[in-house]
């Protein structure tokens, strides 16, 4: 493992890849017993683990009065409420609500980074980051594969298989998640967090990452246009391989987050048309596409090893088209998603800090 450019456990990948795909299949990694996984840090999960459940046990109707604000009702339940303004205001919430997170910005970086909260992602590039490599060759070892999202059906709205279809996401340690923003954040600026924040709608850093090797191949159901929800989310994706057309770059539509009246519509209609196989994560398809593609610029990710796009995905965004026998092998990344009231005490605490220390300089 010379520099970033020569990764060796990349095209190891490649081969295992094209040598023995079952290999990628195989759930090899034997699990400890119950008792033996649970920590005391598992505690903290509970609430949320309640919050779910309880969500999911809830009737449409009140899912729709009681969790509109929340980032886990992607879209409302009820053909009755998605006839009326409810997602467009909370869309329009929570653009307001993230945009906040401007304002404990430094002035100096306050137009570049507005710019970025309006297009809806940032892209930078990455070089020598041959110290992940190791952390990249053991995940596979210690970690087993899941679709994350990526799933092999569900395409065009049809329950159906697609054939070639291979997406395997390894998710890291919390210790390794760890090492990869240290060896990260040596060679990001501060800048990098306050993009990172404009995406998320709320301030956090580098540091908040957790992060997953992912290796796709073919098409998936992230191949249609979509939004993951209606409110701001971050999502980075550092590309192991160069990526050109037909590798599945990442692809996004340009303003397409801060069009709240565009998106709720699609959304609602959705909603109407029963098109389930969405998952509330709203889908654009033919003409609605094309014109969706006219309206907004489509920005398609196409570079070398070691692009680092992040982006905001309540806006519009798709796995590009693949038309090749190699995978794409990526890490894919994020932070964590928040619903609009708990971005709001975070941003407005965030801008009184600000405020406060710019009143303590002077
Ligand atoms: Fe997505």
């Amino acid at each position: 493992m010379n520099q970033f450019g020569d990764s060796l456990v990349v095209e190891k990948l490649e081969s295992l890849f094209k040598e023995d795909i079952n290999f990628f299949y195989k759930k090899n990694i034997r699990k400890k017993k119950l008792l033996n996984r649970i920590k005391v840090e598992h505690i903290f999960l509970i609430p949320s683990y309640i919050f779910k459940r309880t969500y999911r046990l809830t009737p449409d109707i009140l899912k729709d009065l009681l969790f509109g604000l929340s980032v886990i009702h992607k879209s409302p339940s009820s053909k009755l409420v998605s006839q009326t303004k409810y997602d467009l205001i909370r869309t329009l919430v929570d653009i307001k609500v993230s945009s906040l997170s401007l304002k404990s910005f430094p002035k100096k970086v306050q137009d570049d980074i507005e710019d970025t909260f309006v297009s809806g992602y940032h892209s930078l590039h990455l070089s020598n980051l041959s110290e992940i490599d190791e952390l990249i060759d053991s995940v596979i070892n210690y970690s087993n594969p899941s679709h994350a999202g990526a799933r092999p059906y569900f395409k065009d709205g049809k329950n159906k298989k697609i054939e070639g279809s291979f997406s395997a996401y390894y998710s890291f340690s919390k210790k390794d998640n760890h090492k990869i923003n240290k060896i990260i954040r040596k060679v990001l600026s501060k800048d990098f967090d306050y993009h990172l924040s404009a995406l998320a709608g709320y301030r956090c850093k580098l540091e908040d990452m957790s992060y997953s090797l992912s290796i796709v191949c073919g098409e998936n159901s992230n191949s249609e246009m979509h939004q993951d929800t209606f409110a701001s989310v971050a999502k980075g994706f550092i590309y192991l391989q160069d990526v050109g057309e037909g590798n599945s770059p990442f692809e996004y539509l340009e303003g397409s987050y801060i069009d709240a009246t565009f998106r709720s519509k699609q959304t609602n209609k959705a909603v109407q048309d029963g098109d389930f196989f969405s998952s509330g994560s709203t889908r654009l398809r033919d003409n609605i596409l094309e014109k969706a593609i006219n309206k907004y610029e489509l920005k398609s990710f196409t570079g070398s090893k070691g692009l680092f796009v992040l982006a905001n995905t309540a806006g519009y965004h798709r796995k590009g088209s693949h038309d090749s026998a190699k995978p794409r092998i990526i890490l894919a990344c994020g932070v964590k998603r928040k619903g609009i009231i708990t971005k709001l005490f975070i941003n407005l605490f965030s801008i009184l800090k600000y405020k406060s220390s710019l009143f303590n300089i002077s």
